[in-house]
Order: C-alpha cells, then sequence, then structure tokens
C-alpha cells in the first residue's frame, strides 16, 4: 500500500426543478402534511421530470463536482455511480453519466449499497486514489426512488424524494481526505427494505406488474429501530478507527431519511446538535445522493474551513450500513 491520502476537491449537486409538498401529496393521499412533518420533519421533496433517469441527475452533480475541482471531463480516470435506481438493469448508469459527459475510455461501474452507497462509494473510491491506480476518480451519488414508489402506499412514497451529489476525489495532502472508512452488511435482514420483483428472483411478468412488486416495500419500524441503534454505534466505530472522538467532530452527516432518527442518534451519541447537517426537509429521503447533497450544501453555504473534521453515515437496505471520516482540506 501506497501512503498516498485521497480526498475531495471538488463538490456538486443537483435536484430536479420540480417540488412535490406535503400539502400535494394530501390531495391524492391519506395523509396529512401535519403527519409528514411531525414523523418524519419531511415538509417537501423534489421529483425527477418525465424522461430523466437516474444518470440525468447524476451527470448534472458530476458537471458541477469537476467545475468546482477545476478538473476537465477527459482527466477523469474512474466514475463510481452510487445507485439504487439505475436506469436500467444494464448497463451500468455509470455508463451512462460518461456518455452524457462526453467522454470515453475511462472506467465506469455502479455500486448498489441503498442508502449507505455513498459511504460505501468513498471507500471504494477513495482506494483508487491510494493505491495510486487511479488520480481522479469521479463519485456520484444518484437516484430517482420516485420511479419505485407505489403512490397508494402512504407508508413509503411520502419518505423518498429524488437527487443528485457528486465529489472529484484526487489525491491530497498527507493527513487530510479520507482518514477512515468502515462499512458493514446483515444481509439476514434484506427482507426489511426491497423491490421484490424485475431482478433474476423474480423476473417481470404481468402478475409482478398486477401486484405491484416493483415498487419499494419497507418494514419501516424495523428499519427505525435499526438506525437508530446503528448511526451512534458506526460513528463511535469509525471514530475509535480514526483515534478521535465525539467532540473532535465539527460536521456529522448522517444519512437523510427521518428526523426522529437523527435526534434520537444524536442523543445517544452526545453530540452538539448544531454540528448535525440536515436538510431532510427540502428533499426528503435522496438514498445514495442524500449525504453527497448535504456535503454540498456545507461546503457552499457554511464555507468548510481547512481541517474541519466530517464524519458520514449512512444505513439501509441490506441491510448496509458505513461511516467515513474527513479531514477538509
Ligand atoms: O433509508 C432508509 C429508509 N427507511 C427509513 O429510514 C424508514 C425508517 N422508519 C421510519 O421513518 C418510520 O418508521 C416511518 C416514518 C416509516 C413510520 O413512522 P412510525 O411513527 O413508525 O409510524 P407507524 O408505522 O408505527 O404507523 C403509525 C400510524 C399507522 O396507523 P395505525 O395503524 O396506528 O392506525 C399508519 O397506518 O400511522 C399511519 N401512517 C400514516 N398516516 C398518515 C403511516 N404512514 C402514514 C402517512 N400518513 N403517510
Amino acid at each position: 500500500m501506497s501512503n498516498i491520502s485521497a480526498g475531495i476537491v471538488g463538490v456538486g449537486a443537483y435536484v430536479p426543478e420540480r417540488v412535490l409538498t406535503n400539502v400535494d401529496l394530501e390531495a391524492f393521499l391519506d395523509t396529512s402534511d401535519e403527519w409528514i412533518r411531525t414523523r418524519t420533519g419531511i415538509r417537501e421533496r423534489h421529483i425527477a421530470a418525465v424522461g430523466d433517469a437516474a444518470s440525468d441527475l447524476g451527470v448534472k452533480a458530476a458537471r458541477a463536482a469537476l467545475e468546482d475541482a477545476g478538473v476537465n471531463p477527459e482527466e477523469v480516470d474512474l466514475i463510481l455511480v452510487a445507485t439504487s435506481s439505475p436506469d436500467m438493469i444494464l448497463p451500468s448508469t455509470a455508463c451512462f453519466v460518461q456518455e452524457k459527459l462526453g467522454i470515453r475510455g475511462c472506467a465506469a461501474f455502479d455500486l448498489q449499497a441503498a442508502c449507505s452507497g455513498f459511504s460505501y462509494a468513498l471507500a471504494v473510491g477513495a482506494q483508487f486514489v491510494e493505491t495510486g491506480m487511479y488520480k481522479t476518480v469521479l463519485l456520484v451519488g444518484a437516484d430517482a426512488m420516485s420511479r419505485f414508489l407505489n403512490w397508494d402506499d402512504r407508508s413509503t412514497c411520502v419518505l423518498f424524494g429524488d437527487g443528485a451529489g457528486a465529489c472529484v476525489i484526487q489525491p491530497v495532502e498527507a493527513g487530510y481526505g479520507v482518514l477512515a472508512s468502515h462499512l458493514a452488511a446483515d444481509g439476514s435482514r434484506s427482507d426489511l427494505l426491497k423491490i421484490p420483483a424485475g431482478g433474476s428472483a423474480n423476473p417481470a411478468t404481468e402478475d409482478t406488474v398486477r401486484d405491484k412488486l416493483h415498487y419499494i416495500t419497507m418494514n419501516g419500524n424495523e428499519i427505525y429501530k435499526f438506525a437508530v441503534r446503528c448511526i451512534p454505534d458506526a460513528v463511535k466505530t469509525i471514530l475509535e478507527k480514526a483515534c478521535l472522538t465525539v467532540d473532535d467532530i465539527d460536521y456529522l452527516i448522517p444519512h437523510q431519511a427521518n428526523m426522529r432518527i437523527i435526534d434520537a442518534a444524536v442523543e445517544r451519541l452526545g453530540i452538539d446538535k448544531n454540528k448535525v447537517i440536515v436538510n431532510l426537509d427540502k428533499y426528503g429521503n435522496t438514498s445514495a445522493a442524500s449525504i453527497p447533497l448535504a456535503i454540498h450544501e456545507l461546503h457552499k453555504k457554511r464555507n468548510l474551513k481547512r481541517g474541519d473534521i466530517l464524519v458520514l453515515v449512512g444505513f439501509g437496505a441490506g441491510l448496509t450500513w458505513g461511516a467515513n471520516i474527513i479531514r477538509w482540506l
């Protein structure tokens, strides 16, 4: 292993123009703005335009990240897209992003770790740089979850939104960039959150379409209990790995799924609430896009300072979870 450090040198984000508010949902669903706000913290979410797929959102975030980094698309060695709402089952969404960026030749593949996708992708992408195999990795977290929602199922469809975030990873000064990553999964709990049909286990048939098996199904209560434990555990594990403590954290960026999950986790961790980044009120749960969207917001609005310690923590279907620590450049 070489001693190259890998860090984020540019950040970009994109959310579709169309906003769907809780009040809009009241018009066709047995729900209320009050229920959604108090149970989740979500006020509105963005929905991809007809004809737009995950790669259309992802490429806009990717272009913004490349511009922020001052890197030409031709310099990219690898495009890594974290998504669980790919444009198609094959080819990979990363290949569509490459084509839309107008470049050819560089490596491109998708990584599927659901809402933990960005944490996983950051760990994987950073390693390509740390080993010296690649100099410039373009990481994209892009999801158009609205395409897989059963709009008659009020327990899931109010939660998700569409969006994309992207980061450019390159070699950075030693001691900066990604300091540590922790990835984990528990496949015995795969039933809790899934899209039952459309894969090789249950290919599309008239029956699967009729039975609405191409949409997300979720045991919300079990995921909730898992998430409340998982966030503090993953954060503590990653802090230990990096020989840091909770007090060293400048910003905690948890996956944006539910405000109550974040509040409970924050209380268990004993971290100052002001250090915790929350934007789910505007976007809902954007799956693999939620963490990079939050990094982008932080980068643009609060002016991250050199040396700031960021802890990212994702959790989701699989079950999967992951955390990363970054020392900002
Ligand atoms: O990236 C990971 C993705 N998933 C998650 O993070 C999900 C984690 N889980 C959650 O966020 C919460 O469990 C939910 C928001 C999904 C549900 O909140 P809850 O407080 O656990 O509600 P519940 O499932 O216990 O349901 C309470 C009641 C039920 O009615 P009854 O049986 O008590 O009469 C539901 O039918 O709320 C009802 N309900 C709704 N009512 C109005 C469920 N969804 C809605 C809704 N509007 N949208």
